[in-house]
Formats: structure tokens, C-alpha cells, sequence
């Protein structure tokens, strides 16, 4: 029984995130209070590999997340029981990592009868902006705009509720967390290389070299990022190991980022005209994801959304990149939808936000 001085306050849920190379925690409660949060980064078992290796992270996320609940159930003095959920990714991501939280949810749930809610990471990140700002009027209501850019995903998607996402632009290809990480790669950067292209691009000319704007003026709102990364591969084998060492490697970062920009801000402006006609009193564009914490992108999307008379809606980067938090809150959206799991809810490697939507190559693979 949830103790007695736990009925007064408002539904906490326990959030829990695996999905990728970050074990995230968090008891957030339904006030948008974050009670307790704990977040234990991988990257250091996997920089040596220049990627995510699966089975290192959820060996990883194994060892540690028992850990991390107890510490943030302690410090925020909850019982189990006083739980009003258990929330966990289901998927997308690593089906490895996946398993660790989402079974770990269940035994929770089951052990101590919680409502379960099997989260989708990428609703995770599109909900994020409602915690942030609130629910009402004052704050974010349904339906927006959201460019969803991270690691594993590029999409621009018509938010118009919780479970309900159409899907106006998708990649081609990599996606732009994964562009930029590549990139990284070949300039000698490390990883993860979103961080560490902004930093170097900021020394840099980003009229130095003029790499292709991929899909720019083209019509729909898809994205591509493989030709950049070729071109740029290219110029790099062209200017020969001065590339790797400043000042080219800085202009070749420089020149990267900008191609990018331009290529964000032609999709967006494409999908805010379609998504103007779905929506005609709409106008609120979210960026969320990871590379939504780059700080030239924010700019440059801040300058679209002042020419189309959007408010733009950006987290800030603690909650742009993965972590607890984001599944605790879309558990309580959910929770309060009544839209709780069965115990056998599967892990899902893939799992669309918009089912109807046609499959695209590159999309829905990683979280
Ligand atoms: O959302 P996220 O933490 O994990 C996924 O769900 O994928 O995003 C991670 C991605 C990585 O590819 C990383 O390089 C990129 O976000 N990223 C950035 C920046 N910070 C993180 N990309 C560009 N600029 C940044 N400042
Ligand atoms: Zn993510």
C-alpha cells in the first residue's frame, strides 16, 4: 500500500532509459518537479571502438542501473510503492539495452503492482518541450512542430498528441547526430563528434569550402546527409593530414555545419508551410534530440522561426540528449491517458512514432 503521506502529493513516475549508450533515471512528478535523476554516460567503454557497441552497453547498463534507481529512490525518500508508474524506452534503440530497463521496469511494476508504461524514446523527446514549459495554455498544447535530430533519427514530424505523431520528413540515409559523428570520425575528432564539430567549427570559415546542401529546393521535407559526408570524405583526401590539424580541420567543420544549417532550415521551412495548412492556428516548432544542443543550429533555426512567425521551442541541452527525465514525463502523459502496458509488452529494436508513415531506410534503427 502506497504509504499515507504519499496520497497527497502529486503521482510520481520513475523513469527509466537504456536505449542507447546512456543510463538515464529519473522520479519526475506530475507537477513537472523533477525529484531525483541520475544519468551514467558509457562513453568512455566505447570512444576506443568510435561507435556504440552493443553488447558493451548493455553489459554497461546491466552493471549500473540497479544502482542508479536505488540512489535516486533514496534521495528522494520514495518507497517503491509510492510509485504511480514505472516508465521505460521500449524502443527504438539497442534490443540489448532495451531489455535491461524494460525488464527491470516489469519486475518493479510487477513486484510491487505499478501501472507500467512502455515508452517510446522519440515520444520521449518530442514531449519534452510540455514538461518544460506546461501542459495549459500558457505552455505547449498539441498540435506542433517537431524536428527531431539526433543520433539515430532526422525527422519532422506533426506532433497533434500523446501516441499521435504523422510524419512529414524522414532521412534518406544517416541520420544528423550520426552525420555529425561521422564526420568527427574522419577529422580525427573522436566521439561522440556532434560536441566536438560545434567547438572546432567555431575557430573555423564556414565559407572555406562549399560542400553540397543536400536536398535543398527539392520538393517534401525528407532529409540526406550521405552525399555531404562523401564530399566532404573527399576534401579531406584532397588537402591530405593538414586537414586533420587546425586551422583546415577548424574550416572543414566550419564548412560542414554550415551545409548542414542550410539543409535543416530548407526542410523545416517546408514542413511549417505543410504543417500551417494541417494545423492553420498552430504555430509552435520544438527541436528536440541531441543535436538540438548545438548551438549554431539553435541560431539558425531561431532565425527561421522569427522570418515564419513560429515561436521556437528549444530544451535545454540536459534535456536534448538522452537521459531519464524525458521517460519519467512521457510515462506521466501517458499515465494520465490511462494508456498504461501489459506485462508482456515486447522491446521493440524498431518502432515508428508514425506507423502509417512509409518505412525509409536509416530511419528507426538506433534511438
Ligand atoms: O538524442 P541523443 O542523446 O541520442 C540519440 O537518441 O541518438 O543524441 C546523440 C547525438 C550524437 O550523434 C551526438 O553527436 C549529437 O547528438 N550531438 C550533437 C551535439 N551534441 C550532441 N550534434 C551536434 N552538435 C552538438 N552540440
Ligand atoms: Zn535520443
Amino acid at each position: 500500500m502506497p504509504r499515507e503521506s504519499s496520497t497527497h502529493r502529486p503521482p510520481v513516475v520513475l523513469g527509466i532509459e537504456t536505449s542507447c549508450d546512456e543510463t538515464g533515471v529519473a522520479l519526475v512528478d506530475a507537477e513537472r518537479r523533477v525529484l531525483a535523476e541520475a544519468l551514467r554516460s558509457q562513453l568512455d567503454r566505447h570512444a576506443p571502438y568510435g561507435g556504440v557497441v552493443p553488447e558493451i552497453a548493455a553489459r554497461a547498463h546491466v552493471e549500473i542501473l540497479d544502482h542508479l534507481i536505488a540512489r535516486v529512490m533514496a534521495e528522494a525518500e520514495l518507497e517503491f510503492p509510492d510509485l504511480a508508474g514505472v516508465a521505460a524506452t521500449a524502443g527504438p534503440g539497442l534490443i540489448g539495452g532495451l531489455l535491461v530497463g524494460l525488464i527491470t521496469a516489469k519486475a518493479v511494476a510487477a513486484a510491487h503492482r505499478r501501472p507500467l508504461l512502455a515508452i517510446n524514446h522519440l515520444e520521449g523527446h518530442a514531449l519534452t518541450a510540455r514538461f518544460v514549459l506546461g501542459t495549459g495554455p500558457e505552455g505547449l498544447e498539441f498540435p506542433y512542430l517537431l524536428l527531431l535530430v539526433s543520433g539515430g533519427h532526422c525527422q519532422l514530424l506533426a506532433v497533434e498528441g500523446v501516441g499521435r505523431y504523422r510524419r512529414l520528413g524522414t532521412t534518406l540515409d544517416d541520420a544528423l547526430g550520426e552525420a555529425f559523428d561521422k564526420a568527427a570520425k574522419m577529422l580525427g575528432l573522436g566521439f561522440p563528434g556532434g560536441p566536438a564539430v560545434e567547438r572546432a567549427a567555431r575557430e573555423g570559415d564556414p565559407g572555406r569550402f562549399a560542400l553540397p546542401r543536400p536536398m535543398v529546393g527539392q520538393p517534401g521535407c525528407n532529409f540526406s546527409f550521405s552525399g555531404l559526408k562523401t564530399a566532404l570524405r573527399q576534401t579531406i583526401e584532397r588537402l591530405g593530414p593538414q586537414a586533420l590539424a587546425p586551422p583546415l580541420q577548424a574550416d572543414l567543420c566550419a564548412s560542414f555545419q554550415a551545409a548542414v544549417a542550410e539543409a535543416l532550415l530548407d526542410r523545416t521551412r517546408r514542413a511549417a508551410a505543410l504543417f500551417r495548412e494541417m494545423h492553420p492556428g498552430s504555430d509552435a516548432l520544438v527541436v528536440a534530440g541531441g543535436v538540438a544542443a548545438n548551438a549554431h543550429l539553435r541560431a539558425c533555426l531561431a532565425g527561421l522561426a522569427a522570418e515564419q512567425g513560429l515561436r521556437l521551442i528549444v530544451p535545454p541541452p540536459a534535456l536534448c540528449t538522452d537521459n531519464g527525465v524525458m521517460i519519467a514525463w512521457a510515462g506521466l502523459e501517458r499515465l494520465a491517458l490511462g494508456l498504461t502496458d501489459d506485462l508482456a509488452v515486447p522491446a521493440r529494436a524498431r518502432w515508428p512514432l508514425d506507423p502509417a508513415a512509409e518505412p525509409a531506410p536509416g530511419a528507426g534503427v538506433k534511438a
